[in-house]
């Protein structure tokens, strides 16, 4: 079981969970292809991964543009040759009573926790065909498996990534496509509404790895990973 030689890309990369996933894959032997908007932050996080002798590229990516998306793809091909794994971790998270009605931030979440992951399908599913195999893992969250006020809106476009995951998997089950939902709980990152509980975002890198690493026979389908403190 290695990471050796896989190529992937990670959305959200810039910070967090992202970017504790890509130096974590990097240091495993991975090629990986970051993508956010905070671009000077991936250019810094290149070049640290490089200088330790990992392999990485940077991609400035707004996931609500699908256009982006193609374009991170593209730099998998044309840097590294292929696309093994597609990571959609970026997230944003606007907490509030449904009858505060934030239609902003309703819409900002679907378009990138929701509409991103679709356009990260759109861009990878078609390689992942021609290459005869791939593998999305999905970042959702705790917050779609156990509802409380404030969340519905977030963990329902979690959620509906959770749902996307599974039928995606259903619909290919002739042993190319592996599909794989994430569920943090609170992790230290800016993002986090619980930073002095949460565990340490290398944590779910770890989670990340362990899920691309199986033999490509096994799916691990979900996992959810979590403050041990957490209620
Ligand atoms: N922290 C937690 O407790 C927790 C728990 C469960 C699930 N999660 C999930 O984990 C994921 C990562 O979050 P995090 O905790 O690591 O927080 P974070 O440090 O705020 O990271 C969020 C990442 O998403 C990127 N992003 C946001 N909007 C984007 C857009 N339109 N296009 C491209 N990238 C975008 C940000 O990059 P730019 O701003 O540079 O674009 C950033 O790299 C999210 O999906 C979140 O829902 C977090």
């Amino acid at each position: 079981m290695t990471l050796h030689g896989k190529v992937v890309a990670v959305t959200g990369a810039s910070s967090g969970i992202g970017e504790a996933t890509a130096r974590h894959l990097a240091s495993r032997g991975a090629s990986v292809v970051l993508g956010a908007r905070r671009i000077d932050r991936l250019d810094r996080l290149v070049a640290e991964i490089e200088a330790e002798g990992g392999k990485a590229a940077a991609v400035h990516v707004d996931v609500t543009d699908p256009g982006d998306l193609k374009a991170l793809v593209d730099v998998a091909l044309e840097r590294f040759g292929r696309l093994d794994v597609f990571v959609g971790n970026a997230g944003v998270a606007t907490i509030s009573p449904v009858a505060d009605l934030d239609v902003e931030g309703w819409a900002a979440m679907v378009d990138v926790n929701l509409k991103g992951i679709l356009h990260g399908i759109a861009a990878a599913l078609p390689v992942f065909r021609s290459q005869g195999g791939g593998h999305f893992v999905s970042v959702v969250s705790t917050a779609g498996l156990r509802i409380v006020p404030t969340q519905a809106v977030y963990a329902g476009t979690k959620n509906a990534v959770r749902t996307l995951m599974e039928g995606l998997r259903q619909e290919n089950t002739d042993g190319t496509l592996r599909t794989t939902s994430i569920s943090p709980g609170y992790v230290r990152t800016d993002f986090s509404g619980n930073a002095e509980l949460g565990i340490d975002p290398r944590a779910v890198g770890r989670a990340i790895a362990f899920a691309i690493e199986q033999p490509e026979d096994v799916e691990i389908g979900d996992l959810t990973i979590r403050p041990t403190r957490q209620g």
